[in-house]
């Protein structure tokens, strides 16, 4: 199981002196990831954890997920950033619609409107709460615990302190001590590994397993690209030249693009991967995502033929999990019948390669990463990809991957207006 790297249609905008010279840029960035020289090298425990992850937190996530899974109708899982997409995108990928338990999500907003949905949404339903932060302190979720906490007091007493899930730091922070005098059930954050890279620890993986996909088949995933993306030449430094390569030549926005809607809120935790980890100091490529064939109804025209500066990603699967043939109409009204004994999956192909070729005839350089499955081997090996080659990427950009000084500015303006003491 690997992932497939298509760059025919960047060869055009990179010439091959071009993508050698930043090939070894690339190798040089690859040594500090692999030799923990570079800026922000304490937050590297997410390059070994497939490997090194904590086997006993790991049953212990299996057997709460299950406990979740028969006590409940409904899982709220609070967080925000880092503390929530990776959950999210996995389970709208993967979760099966018509799983049992239903995952919602709160915390990630200070919306009055969407916290009394989730609040309307929990009545007369048996709910438990999965609340992660790895500070303890975000206002976001924690308002959101403050306030759907007291609800689940108010429903179950004492027996609420059964249900409360908390995922934070090991050892300090208010939500750590609040889950110790509690003796609610604790899962660590650990302290070598960002938000945004924490998908594959206690953070992603319990609401994960909660929604029922296999949590051993997305390790293994991750193992797999662990192991295929040590070699120096590999296909995430492959990604991380063309984007760098791409980014210096004024192709300033990168698109990430699907054919799978399921796959939108992968986009975003990918947006939010790349754009904490690279845009400071002034640089970074603007990440976007769109969900065709849908937005090749509405941005599609931007693409083809507006202003030059974007280049595309597409992330394709081989194969299908579902088949819905089309059929032979007797009296083809529709005119559809050229397609009669087709999938509509093939279609879909069909309008990815003519996505592709259009978006390169117009001046958009596009390179696609082929994944084989719709599933959690290939889901896992995609997630490490991409936090290989974000860090690939941002140190070949020369900035530290794993701060993000720019997240506090609006904080201190918040807490200032609201009179935090
Ligand atoms: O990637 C990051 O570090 C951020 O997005 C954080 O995950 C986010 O701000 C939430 O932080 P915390 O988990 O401390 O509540």
């Amino acid at each position: 199981m690997t992932i497939k790297l298509d760059e025919k249609y960047i060869k055009k905008f990179a010439s091959d002196a071009e993508l050698a010279a930043m090939r070894a840029r690339v190798r040089a960035a690859h040594d500090q990831v692999v030799k923990a020289t570079g800026a922000g090298s304490e937050f590297l425990g997410w390059r070994d954890l497939p490997e090194k992850y904590d086997r006993d937190e790991f049953a212990r996530i299996k057997s709460a997920a299950a406990q979740i899974r028969s006590d409940n109708d409904t899982l709220v899982v609070i967080g925000i950033g880092g503390s929530y997409l990776g959950a999210r995108a996995v389970i709208e990928l993967l979760g099966a619609s018509d799983d049992g338990l239903e995952i919602i999500f709160a915390g990630q907003n200070l919306s009055s409107v969407e916290l009394d949905r989730v609040i309307k949404k929990l009545d007369g339903k048996n709910w438990s709460i999965n609340v992660i932060s790895k500070s303890g302190t975000t206002t976001e979720p924690a308002l959101a615990f403050r306030i759907l906490g007291a609800k689940l007091s108010e429903q179950y007493g004492d027996a609420a302190r059964q249900r409360i899930y908390a995922t934070t730091d090991a050892a300090r922070g208010t939500l750590h001590d609040l889950a110790t005098q509690n003796h609610w059930q604790k899962f660590v954050v650990p302290d070598d590994i960002g938000g945004r890279f924490s998908v594959l620890t206690a953070v992603g993986l319990l609401p994960i397993a909660a929604a029922g996909v296999d949590i051993d088949a997305l390790m293994n995933g991750a193992a797999t690209a662990r192991r295929d993306l040590a070699q120096s030449d590999d296909l995430a430094g492959e990604y991380a030249a063309i984007r760098n390569i791409l980014y210096e030549k004024g192709f300033t926005v990168e698109i990430l693009s699907c054919f799978e809607p399921s796959f939108a809120q992968m986009c975003e935790w990918w947006k939010q991967l790349f754009g904490e980890s690279e845009g400071k100091d002034g640089r970074g490529a603007l990440p976007c995502s769109l969900t065709f064939t849908t937005d090749l109804h509405s941005l599609g025209q931007y693409v083809q033929d507006g202003r030059r500066q974007v280049f595309e990603t597409f992330v394709t699967f081989a194969n299908s999990p579902v088949e819905i043939p089309i059929e032979r109409a007797p009296d083809d009204a529709d005119g559809l019948n050229y397609l009669a004994g087709k999938n509509l999956s093939f279609v879909n192909r069909m309008a990815y390669r003519a996505t592709a070729q259009a978006h390169f005839d117009g001046g958009v350089p596009n390179l696609t990463l082929e994944l084989p499955n719709i599933d959690a081997l290939s889901v896992g090996y995609f997630l490490y990809f991409m936090e290989f080659a974000c860090a690939l990427s941002a140190y070949t950009l020369g900035v530290n991957p794993f701060d993000q000084p720019g997240v506090e500015k609006y904080k201190n303006n918040m807490f200032r207006l609201l009179g935090k003491p």
